[in-house]
């Protein structure tokens, strides 16, 4: 029977220099989307896609990640004595969300070198990888979406979106052909993969997002794989390997994504999710309102 996919792997172990000097200090994903960090989005989709095994790669500066996991006794005690009950079981609600497992890339070489720390952690069996960076609002989780088309063929299965114009060529792009059948042309089988291409060169304007189901060959393909563009391990790299072994699916998924990775991406992000907040919605829609755009 074929194994479940039951470990994600979150990647953070990158600089964030796009962020600078705010990542100086603090870790990009700990950045709060109205008030919650970036990667707690991950984590509850993860949990809501029905995997409770969370992996997370960290490095240098990143303690700040795991103290937001963990228990805060000082801070419970606080909020306990002063009857803020409603704060405490929100804290509290972080802690006993899920374990959390981390291991620790010493030097930032790459998301290929990234997914292969979690090697011994994830062992041989499917496992899912999220970039908390994307965010994806979807009324069926984007994780749980491309397990589902994990369950039915048994391959890898990368998210991909529409990306149209000169942006394509800051992603890993798909030379792909589409699935006949009940996937309503969301689902491709992956020819090719390309690093940045420039947009003369892309083979499509499918796009790799930051959602990933693989199968733990990519482990020994990314294991054999030379270091690529800027000195890293680029997980590209280790996909055109396994693309000679076994087949790859691309899935564009329902749902919208916000790439708060990118300054704009999060303002933009910031001001959605604002928007869709019982508590904070209507009065940040009045303020908006107010402003001479
Ligand atoms: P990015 O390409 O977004 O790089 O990495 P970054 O360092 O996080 O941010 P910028 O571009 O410098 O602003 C994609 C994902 O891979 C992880 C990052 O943490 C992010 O989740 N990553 C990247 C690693 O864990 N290790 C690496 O060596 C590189």
């Amino acid at each position: 029977m074929k194994k479940q996919v039951c470990k994600v792997v979150f990647p953070a172990a990158g600089l964030g220099t796009r962020f600078l000097p705010a990542t100086k200090a603090q870790p990009k994903e700990m950045m709060p989307l109205v008030d919650k960090p970036i990667i707690q989005y991950g984590v509850e989709e993860a949990l809501a896609s029905g995997c409770d095994q969370i992996i997370i790669v960290t490095g240098r500066g990143k303690s700040a990640i795991e103290d937001h996991f963990d228990v805060s006794y000082e801070l419970e005690k606080m909020l306990e004595e002063r009857g803020k009950t409603d704060l405490l079981a929100i804290v509290r609600q972080i802690s006993e969300m899920i374990h959390i497992a981390y291991v620790r890339q010493k030097e930032a070489m790459g998301l290929g070198h990234a997914v292969l720390m979690a090697r011994e952690l994830v062992g041989d069996e499917p496992f899912a990888v999220i970039l908390a960076d994307d965010i994806i609002d979807a009324q069926v989780p984007c994780l749980k979406q491309m397990i589902e088309i994990y369950n039915e063929t048994g391959c890898s299965v990368l998210a991909t979106q529409v990306i149209e114009g000169k942006a394509i060529s800051s992603y890993g792009v798909l030379d792909a052909k589409p699935v006949p059948g009940k996937w309503n042309g969301r689902l491709f089988e992956v020819q090719n993969l390309v690093e940045k291409p420039k947009v003369e060169d892309a083979p499509s304007n499918l796009a790799i997002i930051g959602r990933y189901i693989l199968t733990p060959a990519i482990f020994e393909m990314l294991d054999s794989t030379p270091l690529g563009a800027g000195g890293e391990l680029q997980l590209t790299d280790g996909l055109k390997q396994l693309l000679k072994k076994e087949k790859i699916y691309g899935y564009t998924f329902e749902g919208k994504r916000h790439d708060t990775g990118d300054k704009l991406g999060f303002l933009k992000a910031t001001v959605e999710f604002a928007l869709k907040r019982d508590d904070l919605g209507a009065e940040f829609r009045q303020y908006l309102k107010t402003l001479e755009l």
